[in-house]
C-alpha cells in the first residue's frame, strides 16, 4: 500500500454558495490547450459548452475561432475539416494519456481514516486536490530508488510502479507516492495568461484543475441553484405545517 501526499488546495467553487471562476476556467482552458493537450483528450466534451455561463462563458466568435484551430474527420465527407462548436474536442493524443474530461470526479484525493469514509464527508471526494496535488508533486526520486527505475517518481501518485529496493522488511514503502509514466507537464510559466495572473505551477495547476472540474460536472452551478431554491421551499413548508399544526390543535392543548 503507497501513501500519497495530497494538498487540500482551495477552490472557488466549493461549498454551497461556491460558483466557478469564469477567469480561472480560461486560465485552465489555456493551460489544457498549450499543454495538455499534446497528450491528453477532451473527447467527452462539445467545443459549444466554452459559451456556457456557469461555466468559461467565451463570447460565441471566440468559440468559434476556438474550434477552428482543430481538424476533425468528418463522416459524410469522408475527409478531415476545421472543427465547428458542434464538433467534440480530441480523443487523447497519446493513446497511454487518459482522457481527462471526467477525470476530476473519477479519482478521489481523500480517503479513510480506516476505511469509514469520514474523511470523504468533510472534506468532499477530492478529485480535483489530487490532480492538483498530482501536477504539482513532481520530487526528486528517493535515493532507495535504482537510477535507472522507469517513470517519474510523483508523491501524490499512488497507482505506479514501485521500486523493490524502497519497500521495507515489513512490506512498508519507504517514500509517499509511486512512478508515474507522465513527465512532469508542468514547470512555471509554461503559458502567458492574459488576465496577468501569475503563472507559477501552483497557480498554473489549479486553473488548469478547475477546469477539469468544469468539464467534469459542467452543471454544477445549475444544481448548487436547484438545490439551494428547494432547502428554501422546504424550510418555508416546515414553517408553515408548524402553524398549521399549532392552529389545529390549539384547543386540545
Ligand atoms: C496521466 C493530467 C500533460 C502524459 C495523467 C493523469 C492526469 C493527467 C490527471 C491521470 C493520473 C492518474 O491515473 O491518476 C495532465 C494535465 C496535463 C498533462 C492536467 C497538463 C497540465 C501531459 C502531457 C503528457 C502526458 C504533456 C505527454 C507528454 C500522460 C501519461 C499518463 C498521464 C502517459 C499516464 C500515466 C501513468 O498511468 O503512469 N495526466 N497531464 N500528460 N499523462 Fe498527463
Amino acid at each position: 500500500e503507497s501513501e500519497t501526499l495530497i494538498t487540500d488546495y482551495d477552490f472557488p467553487y466549493e461549498g454551497p454558495f461556491g460558483a466557478f471562476d469564469q477567469m480561472q476556467l480560461q486560465r485552465g482552458l489555456q493551460v489544457y490547450t498549450e499543454v495538455c493537450a499534446a497528450c491528453h483528450g477532451l473527447q467527452y466534451v462539445s467545443y459549444r459548452n466554452l459559451h456556457d455561463e456557469g461555466g468559461p462563458g467565451l463570447p460565441e466568435d471566440q468559440v468559434r475561432a476556438y474550434a477552428a484551430q482543430f481538424e476533425t474527420f468528418d463522416e459524410d465527407l469522408d475527409d478531415y475539416r476545421p472543427a465547428t462548436p458542434a464538433d467534440k474536442f480530441p480523443q487523447s493524443a497519446l493513446p497511454e494519456a487518459p482522457d481527462l474530461s471526467l477525470m476530476a470526479k473519477s479519482r478521489a484525493g481523500f480517503h479513510g481514516p480506516y476505511g469509514s469514509g469520514l474523511n470523504q464527508l468533510f472534506k468532499g471526494m477530492g478529485g480535483p486536490e489530487y490532480i492538483a496535488s498530482l501536477l504539482t508533486g513532481y520530487e526528486e526520486a528517493p535515493a532507495c530508488a535504482p537510477e535507472d527505475f522507469p517513470g517519474y517518481y510523483n508523491v501524490a501518485f499512488g497507482a505506479g510502479g514501485y521500486p523493490e529496493q524502497c519497500i521495507d522488511e515489513d512490506g512498508h514503502h519507504m517514500a509517499p507516492g509511486s512512478w508515474i509514466a507522465m513527465p512532469p507537464p508542468l514547470l512555471g510559466d509554461d503559458v502567458v495568461y492574459e488576465d496577468g495572473h501569475p503563472a507559477t505551477i501552483e497557480e498554473e495547476a489549479k486553473d488548469v484543475t478547475a477546469f477539469m472540474m468544469w468539464t467534469a460536472e459542467p452543471k454544477m452551478m445549475a444544481r448548487k441553484q436547484a438545490g439551494f431554491t428547494g432547502v428554501l421551499f422546504l424550510g418555508l413548508l416546515a414553517v408553515l405545517l408548524y402553524l398549521t399544526n399549532k392552529r389545529i390543535w390549539h384547543r386540545a392543548k
